[in-house]
């Protein structure tokens, strides 16, 4: 606002000089502008390496230096072998979940089940989804009695590492995630598989009674 009233101002101030007589000005403001910019180039030629130059200074003529032993890259100490591995102590596959599975955990898995997993695997899982119905290799359902009882940490590592035709989504779903998912395949596997038991105390929904024992046909 206030700039504008600024400019409308300057631009109201009777200037006296006629157009020919504003010419040189002009040309000394595109020269000072022309001549203001600098032309060195000393960023430019700079002593530096490009990747793999030769070095004359070190002793193995190398310009990349070799990492120290046991450097770690920022953000990549994975020191947690059951949470970024899904394996324990033996190496072999975790039964457990790294952290308490709540239900923003499971609804979490299945926004990143939907995104990732259904397009092969199918919304319930049972590896139908719709590129395996355009000719991709059809993967085993997850309702099949060997997946039911493979350990977490197996599932897991499938999303991780890939499995025979399917590829690994480590670069895709960050660890956290990928144990979501586990979650989520978990409670799709108990959705198709569930029994009474399952069912809390003082919830269960009484057997209807309407059906005759023939099944409600005559
Ligand atoms: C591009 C299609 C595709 C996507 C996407 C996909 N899978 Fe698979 N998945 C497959 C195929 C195909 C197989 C069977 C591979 C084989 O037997 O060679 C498979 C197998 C599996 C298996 C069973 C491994 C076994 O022991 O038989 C699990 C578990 C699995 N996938 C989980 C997932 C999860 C979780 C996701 C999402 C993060 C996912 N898959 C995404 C295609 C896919």
């Amino acid at each position: 606002m206030r700039t504008r009233s600024m400019v409308e101002w300057a631009f109201s101030l009777p200037c006296r000089l006629p157009w020919r007589h504003r010419k040189p000005s002009i040309l000394f403001v595109l020269l000072a502008v022309l001549f203001s910019s600098a032309c060195r180039q000393d960023m430019h030629d700079q002593p530096k390496y490009i990747p793999l130059r030769p070095s004359g200074f070190f002793p193995d003529h190398r310009s990349e230096r070799p990492l120290v032993e046991g450097a770690v890259a920022r953000g990549n100490l994975d020191d947690d072998d059951a949470f970024y591995a899904g394996k324990g102590p033996d190496g072999k596959p975790v039964d457990t979940f790294p952290f308490p599975v709540t239900k923003d955990v499971i609804l979490r898995g299945q926004s990143r089940f939907n995104i990732y997993c259904a397009p092969c695997h199918d919304r319930v899982g049972n590896g139908a989804g719709m590129i395996v119905r355009r000719g991709y290799r059809h993967p085993p359902s997850y309702h099949i009695d060997r997946l039911r009882t493979v350990p977490n940490g197996y599932i897991y590592d499938v999303i991780t590492n890939g499995f025979g035709a399917m590829p690994d989504y480590a670069a895709q779903i960050q660890p956290a995630d990928r144990w979501a998912i586990v979650a989520y395949v978990r409670a799709l596997q108990l959705s198709q598989n569930a029994t009474m038991k399952d069912v809390p105390p003082g919830q269960e929904i009484p057997t209807p009674q309407l059906l005759s024992p023939s099944g409600g046909r005559k």
